[in-house]
């Protein structure tokens, strides 16, 4: 039996810049990412695979064309229910982590939260304890190394159960080794069940995946 499409993309274009300066950098006609698939987006430097990215995970708007999520096109009028899809439904990481230096471990794996209110610091601790963190949720991420704030990261990117990680050279900024441990992780997760879509120009990276969908001038190849 096939496994459910989750995303699916039909036609995706997204330009910068109006009139002589406007540039596409996205032409996408067909995608499709089943549940549970653990799903490489590679290409060179450029080729737009932050573009798609941010444009499934709705932090971005086509210039034309749908992004379908469970079958249903994105309603992107709505600033509150993209906001609320994006909370629900992904979980985003980053090269550079994006933690909040000022707030704890404990604290940045909770920010997904706030606007719900409290009683999830009990799953926070256990995703720290998944994460190899155990034991680390007072500090600072400025006292963690680069590898310890990406699974920070993660446990964040877990808090609210999405549907789907989307991880943005999420080992770009580590030595191969914190890497891999990285990889090995975002492998776990998958393993649990979790769709998992990391953008890389690491091979190293992407054989770690069960299907390669490769970009080149924001074009699928
Ligand atoms: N906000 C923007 N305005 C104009 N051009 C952009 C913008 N963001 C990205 N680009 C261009 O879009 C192309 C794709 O970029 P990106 O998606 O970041 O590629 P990748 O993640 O594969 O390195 C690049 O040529 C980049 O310069
Ligand atoms: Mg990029």
């Amino acid at each position: 039996m096939q496994t459910e499409v989750l995303i699916a993309v039909k036609n995706l274009i997204k330009i910068y810049g109006k009139g002589t300066l406007a540039v596409k950098v996205l032409d996408v006609k067909s995608l499709e990412v089943r549940r549970g698939e653990l799903v490489a987006l590679t290409g060179p430097s450029g080729c737009g695979k932050t573009t798609l990215l941010n444009l499934l995970g709705a932090l971005d708007s086509p210039t034309t064309g749908d992004i379908l999520f469970e079958g249903k096109i994105f309603a992107l009028k709505n600033e509150a229910s993209l906001c609320r899809f994006r909370r629900e439904k992904i979980g985003f990481i980053f090269q550079s982590y994006h933690l909040i230096p000022t707030l704890s471990v404990l604290k940045n794996v909770l920010t997904p939260a706030l606007p719900l209110g409290k009683g999830y610091r009990r799953h926070a601790l256990e995703l720290l304890e998944l994460v190899g963190l155990a034991g680390k949720e007072d500090r600072r991420p400025g006292m963690l190394s680069g590898g310890e704030q990406q699974r920070v990261a993660i446990a964040r990117a877990l808090l609210l159960e999405p549907e789907v990680i989307l991880a943005d050279e999420p080992t770009g900024n580590l030595d191969s080794a914190t890497g891999a441990g990285i990889m090995d992780l975002l492998k776990k997760l998958n393993q649990q069940g979790k769709t998992v879509l990391v953008a890389t120009h690491d091979q190293r990276v992407a054989k770690e995946c069960d299907r390669n969908i490769r970009m080149v001038d924001g074009r699928i190849i």
